[in-house]
């Protein structure tokens, strides 16, 4: 192994943060590192807005479902897809409106997604902890009035940084066989993979330190995944949004 990849495999999402700020240096650097991530056809479909007055991390936390971890991380990072930016680009040489269906909101979220990763391994590997917010999908139009978004820009999640308070186990994965496949995909043995986790998230849940869900509390994955994906609370109000703020879903 090398430093990178043990680096890799230290990541554990942090939700408590000392009051340190963050040097806009560190900050800037972090962000440069997120733009070197490899970009569909180096279109650069997104954005990035940094959050630090208390008052907006505030609103932000609420409209995230009262997640705390925003209001006390010092810098809390807005990645948005962003075909704004193409739009302009274009209206330089043709004043044509952008033809888009579902890929080129695809290629936004996963320019986004690229970017938002790579800016997580610098800032861990400046010593920083970080937090995804899928959470601000929630109210994803209250985020984007806060953020003075235009059209063609959507929020896709945002991401607490700031030095650690806390020290959470590696929350383990699923066994790699249950996602790497030799040259075409194989559901044989997925079903005892899933239980093999299940057995080692139940372990984890139970003996884990610095973070919540702990106690002799009996945690399973697979049954974790039935409540979420059998819920009728899956943010269904999305595809009108992403209408809504320009985007064509065809
Ligand atoms: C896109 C995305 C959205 C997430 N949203 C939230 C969130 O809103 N709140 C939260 O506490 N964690 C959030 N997480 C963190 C995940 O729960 C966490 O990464 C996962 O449970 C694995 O744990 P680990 O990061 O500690 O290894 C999100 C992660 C991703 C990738």
């Amino acid at each position: 192994m090398n430093e990178v990849i043990e680096l890799l495999k230290k990541h554990r999402s942090i939700r408590k943060y000392k009051p340190t700020p963050i040097p806009e240096s560190d900050l800037e650097q972090i962000l440069l590192a997120g733009q070197a991530a490899s970009t569909s056809s180096n279109i650069q479909a997104y954005s990035v807005v940094a959050v630090t007055d208390p008052e907006r991390k505030r609103k932000f936390a609420e409209l995230a479902g009262n997640q705390q971890q925003i209001v006390e991380s010092p810098v809390f990072l807005v990645w948005c897809a962003d075909l704004n930016k193409i739009r302009i680009a274009a209206n330089l040489h043709e004043d044509v409106e952008l033809h888009q269906n579902v890929e080129q909101f695809l290629l936004g979220t996963i320019d986004a997604t690229l970017a938002a990763q790579n800016a997580t391994i610098a800032a861990e590997s400046l010593g920083y902890g970080m937090v995804y917010i899928g959470g601000i999908r929630n109210n994803p139009q209250g985020v984007t009035d806060l953020l003075a978004l235009p059209p063609l820009v959507y929020p896709v999640f945002g991401m607490c940084v700031g030095v650690p308070d806390q020290e959470p186990d590696i929350r383990p994965r699923l066994p790699l066989a249950a996602v790497y496949h030799k040259e075409v995909y194989k559901e044989e043995g997925l079903i005892s993979e899933i239980k093999a986790y299940d057995e080692t998230t139940r372990v984890y849940y139970a003996t884990r330190k610095g973070g919540g869900k702990g106690g002799d509390q009996e945690t399973k994955w697979s049954r974790e995944m039935l409540r979420r994906f059998k819920s009728d609370r899956l943010r269904g109000h999305l595809h009108d949004f992403l209408v809504g703020q320009g985007f064509k879903l065809r």
